[in-house]
């Protein structure tokens, strides 16, 4: 079975991706430098899978390590590239970081497979839409100036993709473009570890009602939506990690129609602010303790993706509703609080 190296393999994302990897039986590498998650997800991902993936700590940055690492490893064929710093607001203030960092690892990740057949699955995310004109938003639709240095990374990003593409038949490149990930798998043995004061709305929701945070604030209740709080397309993260192996399959089996091309993955449906807590609520049966605050700078006041394009090409629909994200990171949160990581 084909090698697949997965970038930041230790993350949310990213580690919920390498067990649907180790499912689909691939064997899978993971560079990370543990910048963001913790060594002990390894162990997490081996007592779901029941196999150790390969597991690599250094910084993509270091342009000698990552042309070494892939010439000792000429067997990798695709990759799945993860590992970018994420948080918008700390984005803003630290630019440098951020652009240091996504491109960086990009540029020496592609440069380290010149002259090489290499599968190549890019993290991207709804935010190069910022607010649409047209809902739910398709992937044709323009590319808004970004809101923050992170979505400048993810825009960039894209456009160095392209590029590299262009010029060299031997990239076969798919970006997913996330709508908003959430949940846990459903061992409760892997999820979003959120270092400090979460900023993502699902993390602070169960950590306000396990007692670790005081009330959550809805940011805005005078938008023009169904209730006045904000929209999104929440998609549960397992379904999300499934969305790489269906790119993955579509690059492997010679189905792509250009060398580069852009999926959005999501449900297809929006909730707003206001439904999220009453479904965590809901299903759950925990009562969460809310107030309504002031607009938060930056945010689009609905989005929500048309998936017919996934659907069609990749074969992949999200099958999972707010109930299971909800109930998944309920059972996660649970288990950190009795289990800790660092
Ligand atoms: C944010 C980023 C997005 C990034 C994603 C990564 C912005 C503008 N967008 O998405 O680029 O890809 O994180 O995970 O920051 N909310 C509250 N109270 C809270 C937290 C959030 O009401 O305490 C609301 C927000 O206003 C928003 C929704 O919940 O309407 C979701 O927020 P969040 O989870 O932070 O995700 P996004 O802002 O959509």
């Amino acid at each position: 079975m084909s090698k697949i190296l997965v970038t930041g393999g230790t993350g949310y994302i990213g580690s919920h991706t390498v067990v649907e990897l180790q499912n689909a039986g691939y064997e899978v590498v993971i560079v990370d430098n543990l910048d963001n998650s913790s060594i002990q997800i390894l162990d997490q991902i081996t007592q779901i899978s029941g196999k150790k993936p390969e597991f690599h700590q250094f910084d993509l940055c270091d342009e000698t390590q990552v042309i070494d690492f892939i010439s000792k490893n000429q067997d990798i064929t695709g990759v799945i590239h993860f590992a970018a710093h994420k948080a918008v607001g700390e984005s803003v203030a630290k630019p440098l970081k951020y652009y240091r960092n996504n491109f960086f690892s990009l540029i020496n990740l592609l440069s380290a497979f010149a002259g090489k057949e290499v599968n190549f699955v890019f993290s991207s995310s709804c935010t190069v839409y910022g607010q649409p004109d047209v809902l739910p938003v398709t992937e044709a639709a323009p590319v808004k100036k970004a809101e923050s240095p992170y979505g400048n990374t993810k825009q960039i990003a894209e456009e160095i993709l392209v590029e590299t593409a262009s010029v060299s038949e031997n990239y076969h490149v798919i970006s997913l473009r996330y709508f908003n990930p959430v949940g846990a798998h459903k061992s409760a043995l892997i999820g979003e570890l959120p270092i400090g004061v979460p900023q993502n709305l699902v993390p602070f929701i169960t950590q306000s009602a396990i007692g670790k945070r005081g009330a959550i604030t809805v940011f805005g209740n005078d938008y023009d939506t169904p209730d006045g709080s904000c929209v999104r397309d929440y998609i549960h993260v397992v379904d999300l990690a499934k969305a790489h192996i269906a790119a993955l399959k579509r690059q492997e089996e010679g189905r792509m129609e250009k060398n580069f091309e852009i999926f959005n993955v999501g449900t297809g449906k929006g909730s707003t602010v206001l439904e999220v807590i009453k479904a965590f609520e809901e299903s759950t049966g925990v009562k969460l303790d809310y107030k309504i605050g002031p607009r938060r700078a930056g945010d689009v006041e609905k989005v929500w993706g048309d998936v017919s394009k996934a659907e069609k090409e990749l074969n992949w629909k999200a099958e999972l509703g707010l109930e299971d994200m909800m109930k998944s990171a309920w059972a996660w949160e649970n288990y950190i609080k009795d289990n800790s990581f660092s």
